[in-house]
């Protein structure tokens, strides 16, 4: 089932409150691929009842990023999340989370500059804004986000921490392709020639991963990544970082010591495609 309003989403929600069940969501601005749908069968584990979101959201796209061009699916997107066992779909309009004359906005500070808010200012702001107001609008008890967009994961459970929330943030794993390439609904801007030369990201990070855990120094791993990225004909290299898992901080010269967390976080340019991807040491 389909609502597009607050009014009948909340009372969609309210009768399966009513009948005892918990509620899991799964947001998403659709164009959906398999690592989504995991996301709702995640839910589905986790809860009684599904609701996932379907919502471009301008706030997080800058003036000329591809707001204008980000694949628009609805009715194959629906169909899709029914068949994953999805109780609910909310597609609300952008009046509908952005009433006229809105005001309020959320910012997790400090993590939101970070790595992709370095090339991105605006991102991270315009995803807590309308995460927060879409956590509003569901109520769920838990909710499910990838674990391809790492930060974005890692700042809405800094969110849901310190704005007290009361959802449980769960990551879900990345879907890769059979030569590494995380599944993204930009994966489909790529050519077929740049398809294939993608998945260099994941193997700069494959690679320095197991760099890093045979006491690599972490400037020499990531050094080399950049390198084999490059290489590989990715047209420019925003980041490639190593840092703290939870506050995503640099972590630094030198070899991982006995235990330390690491993960590997890389942004690049495939021709006029940005593509990210994450790994955990
Ligand atoms: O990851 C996404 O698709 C989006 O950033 C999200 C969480 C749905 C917010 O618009």
């Amino acid at each position: 089932m389909i609502v597009r309003t607050r009014k009948d989403l909340r009372a969609a929600v309210e009768v399966a409150r009513q009948k005892g069940k918990k509620i899991g969501f799964v947001p998403t601005m659709g164009a959906l691929h398999d690592g989504h749908i995991s996301l709702v069968e995640k839910a589905g584990d986790k809860s009684d009842y599904v609701v996932a979101s379907i919502f471009v959201n301008p706030a997080q796209f800058a003036p000329g990023e591809d707001l204008d061009r980000y694949p628009r699916n609805e009715q194959g997107d629906v169909a899709r999340l029914s068949a994953a066992g999805c109780s609910l779909v909310y597609c609300p309009s952008v009046g509908e989370m952005y009433p006229e004359g809105s005001l309020t906005n959320v910012r997790v500070e400090e993590m939101s500059d970070l790595l992709d808010g370095i090339y991105r200012p605006h991102f991270f702001y315009g995803v807590a804004t309308v995460v927060a107001r879409l956590f509003i609008h569901v109520g769920p008890d838990v909710a499910v986000f990838g674990e391809k967009d790492y930060q974005q994961l890692q700042i809405i459970k800094r969110m849901v921490r310190d704005l007290g929330f009361p959802i449980e943030i769960i990551g879900g794993k990345t879907w890769r392709d059979g030569d590494g390439l995380a599944q993204s609904s930009r994966n489909a801007y790529l050519s077929e020639e740049e398809r294939q030369r993608a998945s260099a990201i994941f193997s700069a990070l494959h690679r320095a991963a197991s760099r890093l855990r045979i006491g690599v120094p972490v400037e020499e791993a990531i050094k080399e990544a950049r390198g084999f990225i490059l290489g590989a004909g990715f047209s420019k290299l925003d980041y490639v970082s190593a840092v703290d898992p939870a506050t995503l901080h640099d972590l630094g010269d030198g070899p991982l010591e006995e235990g330390q967390g690491c993960r590997l976080l890389a942004a690049a340019w495939m021709g006029s495609t940005r593509l990210i991807d994450n790994l955990g040491v």
